[in-house]
């Protein structure tokens, strides 16, 4: 099926960043593959459409493309930061944005690159957006960039066990909906995700039927009927 984004000069400028990355800040390209490729997982469990799948898998690879303006110094930092480097970090929505939208990404995209660090309860940044004013897709780069953040190791700390991370997800500030989905993916899909970062890189490279199949939790098609759900994305 032929898509927008397919058939886009954008997606090979996709590709060409994750290239880039890969050069600079490989951890940061491993990390956008894998939030991409466990949002797509869950985008593609409970159903959504193509577009919004998409949306999702692009938007997940290129999330913190802005990090890449942020010294490196900074984002290897063991130690805690200054408030200065913290303003720094918290600076990377907004580079990412700019860089993205120079480059003729459309709106769903950069609202993924901006908006990924709101929160549910308005805590988050840059702009501390109301959680229903956070469109759905953005929600779900949200989750899974904590999920992967959480399972992987830091200069600081050592990476928390799939269970860990989903429980502390489940107390903290995220839309519900989409933690509920996390919850629901089976951890042998998960780790199969962990494994091989490729996914999420190309069309052609999704979660395939196999892992799919695998889940024992099957797509809840109440949400999709829900019509808040259906109106608010
Ligand atoms: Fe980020």
């Amino acid at each position: 099926m032929s898509h927008p984004f397919v058939s886009s000069p954008l997606v090979r400028d996709v590709d060409t960043i994750l290239d880039v990355m890969d050069t600079q800040q490989p951890s940061i390209a491993s990390h956008c593959r894998r939030v991409a490729a466990y949002g797509v997982q869950l985008a593609v469990q409970y159903g959504l459409p193509d577009e919004m799948v998409e949306t999702i898998r692009v938007g997940g690879l290129l999330h913190d493309v802005g990090k890449m303006m942020v010294s490196p110094d900074i984002l290897t930092k063991p130690g805690r930061l200054t408030e200065q480097e913290w303003r720094a970090l918290q600076s990377h929505p907004e580079y990412g944005f700019d860089m993205a939208e120079r480059l003729g990404f459309e709106s769903s995209i950069l609202d993924i690159i901006l908006y990924h660090h709101e929160r549910n309860d308005s805590s988050g940044y840059p702009d501390g957006l109301n959680g229903h004013s956070i469109p759905w897709t953005v929600r779900i780069v949200s989750v899974m960039d904590a999920f992967d953040a959480l399972t992987s190791p830091r200069a600081y700390r050592a990476a928390l066990s799939i269970e860990a991370a989903r429980a502390l997800l489940a107390r903290e500030a995220y839309c519900p909906w989409v933690v509920t989905g996390l919850l629901s993916i089976p951890k042998s899909a998960l780790e199969a995700v962990a494994r091989n970062e490729s996914w999420g890189c190309r069309p052609d490279s999704r979660p395939n039927a196999g892992v799919l199949e695998s889940a024992t939790t099957p797509w809840n098609p109440t949400y999709r009927e829900d019509p808040r759900f259906v109106t608010s994305w």
